[in-house]
């Protein structure tokens, strides 16, 4: 038998395309359902009598029949150093950035924070069922160091950069466009293709990089096809007034990162709220992803996500907590926001959106549906399963849905947290702790 053969069973729930366009054609389920785990990945999926029948004999069975078992959630956007940030009270985001963040940052120059912060924050994520993240570290190149190496440890699919930042934070936290380039290409040269690590080019936002780094970035891309780029744009009416004078000669504040060759498919732009139509067109023509980020848009202040606005446009969505900015490492609590930020804006998102957004949604817009996002054979075995009824308040109102999933899954991301995540399966192997 191969190492960590196991058979995960439940009522496995899976999407094949989006809902919005193939409605219920567009998810598998199965009531008792199983997926064989071997090696890391799905080596089937089907009826639990079926894949039972075909296992290896003796092989180790995880019963988590009445719950559900769907793919590992992914997250596009957030920040590992500022698990000692989130929940500070009290500011928009560049007051939050200079008292908050820019401090609590400076910590990372010392390496043993960094590792003790990465092992905290990926015990976090998988206690609540998120497998795969596309992260930003700090200025500081062993906070990347110490991630890569915690994730490598975890074996998980994780997207991370060092921050670049060289102008308007505080002098410890600022290196320069040339050692930016530096460290981020020893950084890719080190970690990329590593397990199943990726790296990210990682410009903070406009307001923080000269033209030189944001160049520097551009050429780190060019230079390496297929690395991912993530920043900020349009999050708040100061930071983009910020970004006009900074900038005088751009057109927007997106084309402040066009003109430095930022834009493409791998490129995630979080926040994306206060778009003129040029930078949405924008977005759309180069397949760059918008990280919808509900739950930091609101603690901040920030603004409506114009959902339909930008999916409307042909523009790829993902869906973030940007924890510290967001309030919670909980990507069901952070469709919960989303659910409420849509409907403050005049918009609805079903249930089935929401779950499909959260995991082959998210695998796309990082361009990693061949690996992630949906339970098939021969792709990672990154799995979350999830209890329905995992609280009192959640099991009374289940008492009056039976046989409705839609209408389970919209109690589950409306009132669930890590406490409906019953378990995390991290290349098959359980990590919930
Ligand atoms: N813009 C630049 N840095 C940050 C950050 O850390 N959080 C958020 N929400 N916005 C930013
Ligand atoms: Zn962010």
């Amino acid at each position: 038998m191969s190492a960590g053969t196991r058979v995960v069973r439940g009522r496995v729930l899976s999407f094949t395309g989006d809902p919005a366009e193939a409605g219920a054609a567009s998810r598998r389920y199965i009531e008792d359902g199983a997926a064989l785990v071997a090696d890391g990945r799905i080596a089937a999926v089907g009826e639990a009598r079926a894949i039972l029948a075909g296992a290896p004999e003796s092989v180790a069975v995880d019963d988590h029949s009445g719950a559900l078992v769907m793919p590992g959630l992914i997250d596009v956007h957030i920040h590992y150093p500022q698990t000692q940030v989130i929940a500070s009270y009290g500011a928009q985001l560049l007051d939050w950035l200079h008292t908050y963040t820019f401090v609590e940052e400076q910590r990372f120059a010392d390496p043993a924070h960094c590792a003790r912060v990465a092992g905290f924050f990926l015990t976090e994520l998988f206690r609540n069922g998120t497998t795969t993240a596309l992260v930003y570290c700090t200025v500081y190149p062993q906070s990347a160091e110490a991630f890569f190496a915690e994730a490598l440890r975890a074996g998980a699919r994780m997207i991370a950069g060092k921050a670049m930042l060289d102008r308007n934070a505080p002098k410890a936290l600022l290196d320069t466009a040339q050692t930016s380039y530096d460290e981020s290409k020893a950084l890719i040269a080190r970690w990329r293709g590593r397990g199943r690590l990726d790296y990210a080019v990682t410009p903070r936002f406009a307001i923080t990089s000269t033209p030189a780094q944001l160049e520097a970035a551009g050429a780190l891309m060019k230079e390496f096809p297929g690395v991912y780029m993530q920043s900020h744009v349009d999050e708040n009416a100061d930071e983009i007034e910020f970004v006009s004078r900074l900038f005088p000669e751009a057109r927007d504040y997106l084309d402040v990162y066009a003109r430095a060759g930022l834009l493409g498919p791998r490129s995630v732009f979080g926040h994306c709220i206060h778009m003129t139509g040029d930078e949405v067109a924008a977005m759309a023509e180069s397949g760059s992803v918008a990280a919808f980020c509900p739950a930091s848009n609101l603690f901040l202040g920030s603004g409506l996500f114009d959902r339909a606005r930008l999916a409307g446009a042909g523009v790829r969505v993902g869906l973030a907590t940007d924890v510290g900015g967001g309030t919670s490492y909980s990507m069901l609590r952070t469709a919960a926001d989303g659910y409420k930020a849509l409907q403050l804006n005049g918009q609805s998102w079903p249930a089935a959106e929401a779950f499909y957004q959260m995991t082959l949604g998210n695998a796309r817009a990082l361009s990693l549906d061949h690996a992630i996002g949906s339970i098939e054979a021969g792709k990672d075995a990154d799995l979350v399963v999830l209890d329905s009824r995992a609280t009192p308040a959640m099991a009374h109102r289940m008492e009056t849905i039976e046989g409705d999933l839609d209408a389970e899954l919209f109690v589950l991301m409306t009132l669930g947290d890590d406490r409906a995540v019953r378990q995390t399966y991290v290349a098959g192997e359980p990590r919930k702790a």
